[in-house]
């Protein structure tokens, strides 16, 4: 299975089933990310009060962090509907126009993946924002003719794991933009926590610390382990999660002390052995490890920056002394020992 798979979203029908219902539903429930939700709850409360609907937002962050739930949650919050869709599904500014002008007072139209909108369909989106109004050209050549079409008040939010490629005019048009960072042990505890009852499967403290500490800080991947966990629970014992079990069948499904998983394993092997510790070009990377550049940066990178493995740098990427001593190789030296990588 490819690493975009694995990471990335949640490709399997099965997986995408348990992951709409370990869903947080309002902000209660979504655990940790406290300044956000701070930010959130004010946003979300004013509007109410006001009985508007809320300013758009921009979320962005690596995957598994918790964009989509956020939206489900702001949706909730505030009592409205919810409508989903994507920047690679909407081709061509008709299809943005026809979700534009089905919409409700007040739902959340959802666009996850906002920074692979097509330029022409962004634009129809600047004064939807702006001004809750949808320009329509009727016709073509000189006999053309622009429409104007008022739109109900929505909530746009949009979802990205490149902040970095949102254009200046559409970031200048949401009202809030936040980041989700990675979650410490602690939070990623809770998540599997409260996943283990929904689930119904009963993990103790230290098998649920063994989890999240294995879980590269995304609450996603803490809640596809606990799920392996599980089974490997089921099968080889009474089914109680305890440390053991947990340390166990995590090695069994190969993830390493620190979550990372075989393409991390695979970066981290090319870039130190393969390229003698960088520095290498993500293209060259990506080539030797079998993924797309854009996987490698969205999804990989970030964590092995995160822990200190990975450095990015004007000639490409390079080791960290403490990747050569998580492989347990020995750090090459310079002449009379001089460091070679930080
Ligand atoms: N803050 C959170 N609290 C509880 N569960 C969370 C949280 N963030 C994410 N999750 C869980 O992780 C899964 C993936 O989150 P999702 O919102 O789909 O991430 P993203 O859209 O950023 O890729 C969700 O189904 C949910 O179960
Ligand atoms: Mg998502």
């Amino acid at each position: 299975m490819r690493g975009d798979a694995v990471l990335a979203s949640a490709a399997d029908p099965i997986e995408r089933e348990t992951e709409g219902s370990l869903r947080p539903r309002d902000l209660i429930e979504f655990v940790g990310q406290p300044e956000l939700k701070v930010h959130l709850g004010i946003v979300l409360e004013a509007a109410r009060a006001r009985d508007e609907a809320a300013g758009h937002l921009l979320l962005s962050g690596p995957p598994g962090l918790g964009k989509t739930s956020l939206a489900h949650v702001i949706a909730n919050e505030m009592g409205a509907g919810f409508r989903p869709t994507s920047g690679p599904a909407l081709e061509r500014a008709g299809d943005l126009a026809a979700i534009l002008t089905n919409l409700e007072d007040g739902d959340v139209l959802f666009i996850d993946e906002i920074h692979r909108l097509p330029r022409v369909v962004e634009e129809v989106l600047y004064p939807a924002m702006e001004d809750f109004q949808l320009d329509l050209v009727i016709g073509k050549g000189p006999s053309a003719q622009t429409i104007r079409l008022d739109l109900r008040r929505f909530t746009l939010v949009g979802a990205t794991t490149r902040a970095g490629l949102i254009t200046g005019p559409l970031r200048s048009r949401f009202e809030l933009t936040e980041k989700l960072d990675y979650y410490p042990p602690e939070d990623l505890v809770k998540i599997i926590t409260r996943s283990a009852g929904i689930l119904d499967v009963q993990v103790d403290e230290e098998g649920s610390h063994e989890i999240a500490r294995r879980s590269r800080g995304t609450p996603r991947i803490a809640n596809r382990l606990l799920r392996r966990v599980r089974d490997y629970a089921q099968v080889r014992a009474d089914g109680v999660i305890d440390g053991d079990i947990a340390r166990t069948a995590l090695e069994v499904f190969k993830i390493d002390g620190k979550g990372l998983d075989r393409v991390d394993g695979a970066i981290l092997d090319a870039v130190i052995r393969r390229f003698r510790g960088g520095p290498v070009g993500l293209s060259t990377l990506a080539v030797a490890v079998g993924e797309e550049p854009d996987t490698i940066e969205d999804v990989y990178e970030p964590f092995l920056m995160q822990l200190g493995f990975l450095r990015r740098t004007p000639r490409g990427r390079v080791a960290t002394e403490a990747a050569f001593v998580h492989l347990g190789l020995e750090v090459p030296r310079g002449p009379e020992g001089a460091r070679l990588f930080e």
